[in-house]
């Protein structure tokens, strides 16, 4: 039986310099696949030949319940195809990105192909020497504000991408989403079927799983309780709790939006999405998830009205300084090559 690589322990020394094109990817391919995605599916396939890569979406990965038009699996991709481009960068190499190059094949998300050497920028060093530190940090965030001009690179960063981030510190304006983020708990928690599909996806903590999320990653009570108890119980109300202190605590919410609501802009927003995680653990910062009052339809347009930003709401998060979170596990590339 042949042992699959962790793409955790992906080192730098490994690079193979003197191959070609497609080993060269495949080799990157290992930092791609550490970008987050919804309840690490890890939705992503790729294919190397000609010496570039093809990025396809895993629609058998799908999250049927709480992402019925696959948008989270594409932004999902995003992420990776962002990562994918900072790795590139980082051993010095310009890219050749054409995001859905193929109208009739709607899994095809992207093509990379490697370019000329060119040394990467400072802000791409930043990037890649942090790929390996970022995690979703679900723990809660001290008082200490993020740097203003870090928030203003933030949105630089994601303006580049082709989205837009909406910034909310203010205690009232904060309340209020956060009073959402509960609304959203209560109703996705008391729906069997989501239930269901989250606690498919959960691990007990010394799972041998390479995808989904293990307990540990969620640092309370559900690190002990595992997915038997996902599934059987309404959760609702604890977690409501929970998440609108969380929510209230940190010291900025983001809401990550986009012009349009095409697969091409659902790419953009994983892009920009693994660009400001990056950017802000670059600068000790952490970020975590709190999408619900966005995937719950009927919360959305309430969301909407507090972000006056037009255009399509795609992720909300928060951001601020935590506790130090361990890795969950990543598939190897063996498992994701087409
Ligand atoms: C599009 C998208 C949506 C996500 N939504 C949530 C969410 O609503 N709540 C949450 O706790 N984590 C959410 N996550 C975080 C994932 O669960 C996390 O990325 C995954 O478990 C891998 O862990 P890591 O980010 O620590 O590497 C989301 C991630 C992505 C990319």
């Amino acid at each position: 039986m042949s042992v699959l690589s962790d793409p955790w322990e992906v080192f730098e020394v490994d690079f193979p310099k003197t191959r070609d094109a497609g080993e060269k990817l495949r080799f990157l391919l290992n930092y791609a696949v550490l970008a987050p995605s919804g309840h690490n599916t890890q939705p992503w396939l790729f294919k190397v030949r000609n010496g570039e890569v093809e990025l396809y979406a895993d629609r058998t990965r799908g999250l049927p319940i709480v992402d019925p038009e696959d948008r989270a699996l594409v932004i999902s991709c995003g992420a990776a195809l962002f990562n994918l481009r900072v790795a590139v960068r980082h051993f010095g190499y310009a890219y050749e990105v054409q995001t859905i190059p193929d109208p009739d094949d709607p899994d095809l998300l992207a093509r990379v192909r490697l370019g000329p050497e060119q040394e990467a920028t400072e802000e791409e060093e930043l990037l890649f020497e942090v790929l390996k530190e970022r995690h979703s940090n679900r723990g809660p965030f001290g008082d200490r504000q993020v740097p203003g001009r870090l928030l203003s690179a933030l949105q630089a960063a994601v303006w580049e991408e082709g989205a837009w981030l909406h910034l909310v510190q203010d205690e009232a304006a904060k309340h209020a989403l956060a009073e959402l983020i509960a609304e959203g708990d209560r109703i996705q928690l008391a729906d069997k079927r989501f239930r269901r599909e989250l606690a498919s996806w959960v691990h007990p903590n010394r799972t041998k799983s390479r995808d989904g999320i293990p307990g540990y990653a969620f640092g309370d009570v559900m690190s002990l309780a595992g997915p038997f108890v996902i599934r059987t119980f309404d959760t609702g109300k604890g977690q409501a709790a929970k998440d609108r202190q969380l929510a209230e605590g940190s010291p900025v919410l983001a809401v990550l939006g986009t012009e349009g609501d095409t697969p091409a802009d659902w790419l953009a927003a994983g892009q920009a999405l693994a660009r400001i995680l990056l950017r802000a653990r670059a600068e000790g910062v952490w970020g975590s998830f709190l999408n619900q009052p966005i995937e719950v339809s009927e919360l959305r347009p309430r969301v909407r009205e507090r972000v006056g930003e037009a255009g399509f709401l795609q992720l909300l998060l928060r951001m601020g300084y935590g506790q130090e979170v361990r890795p969950t596990p990543r598939r190897a590339i063996e498992e994701v090559l087409r």
